[in-house]
């Protein structure tokens, strides 16, 4: 049976899983971080090719300046940590999201990463930072229009045209759409790319979101009837 060719991930209940056991909220996006690692492995393992991970919402910026500053720690410990294994299982990681505007050493580690991962072929893991479909469409719509009135073409764009000015314009459609810790809604995720998505919601919390979580997913996934408006 062919797996999902694009998982996407909305790692949600850091917050929760942290206070639930009297810990700082930084302390569940840590444990969340290293449970990152083992969902790549697992990935891996798997043979998924691409997987898109929500890691920092463009909305997330509405939280406390420590955590903000705690979480991009974690993504700069994450590649400074990780880059070799990347590279050598063959992980190409990729950005979603506009980086001006995360903290300039995130930004650095992340253009060095991209760059050294850049030949990966086994899995690519798009890191979402800072991303929100609503603005990735707005600003597709605005390059698109500026295009546009410089080729003075009569015919409007194509869905694949279109999606020539995504942050990855040459991702497949997501599969399936995996949210943790039990809420029901996308919070401004890939709204296009998940039209015709699968999803999956789950109540554990995205540390507890173990390897045997994913397969169960998987299963799901496989036990879905997928119709694309067809019979
Ligand atoms: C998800 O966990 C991680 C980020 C949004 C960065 P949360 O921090 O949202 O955890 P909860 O939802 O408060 O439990
Ligand atoms: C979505 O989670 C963003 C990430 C997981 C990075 P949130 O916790 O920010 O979403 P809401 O606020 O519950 O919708
Ligand atoms: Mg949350």
């Amino acid at each position: 049976m062919k797996v999902p060719q694009h998982i996407a991930v909305i790692m949600d209940g850091n917050g929760r899983w942290a206070t639930s056991r009297g810990l700082s909220r930084s302390a569940g996006h840590k444990e969340g971080t290293a449970n990152l690692e083992r969902l790549l492995d697992h990935l891996l393992l798997r043979r998924i090719p691409v997987v898109s991970l929500y890691a920092f919402s463009t909305e997330n910026w509405r939280r406390p300046r420590t955590e903000i500053h705690a979480i991009f720690s974690l993504v700069e410990e994450f590649i400074t940590t990780h880059l070799n294994k990347m590279v050598g299982e063959g992980v190409r990681m990729v950005v979603s999201g506009d980086l001006s505007r995360i903290p300039k050493r995130s930004r650095e580690l992340l253009l060095d990463a991209i760059e050294k991962t850049r030949k990966g072929i086994r899995l690519t893991a798009n890191f979402c930072l800072n991303y929100g479909s609503r603005s990735e469409l707005l600003r597709a719509a605005q390059e698109y229009a500026l295009w546009y009135s410089s080729h003075k073409t009569q015919r409007p764009p194509t869905e694949k045209q279109f999606q020539k000015f995504f942050w990855q314009p040459n991702l497949p459609d997501i599969d399936m759409l995996v949210r943790t810790a039990g809420e029901l809604r996308l919070s401004n995720f890939m709204l296009w790319q998940a039209a015709y998505a699968e999803l999956y919601f789950t109540e554990k919390t995205w540390p507890e979101f173990g390897a045997e979580d994913l397969d169960e997913a998987i299963r799901e996934f496989h036990r879905r009837k997928r119709k694309f408006g067809g019979l």
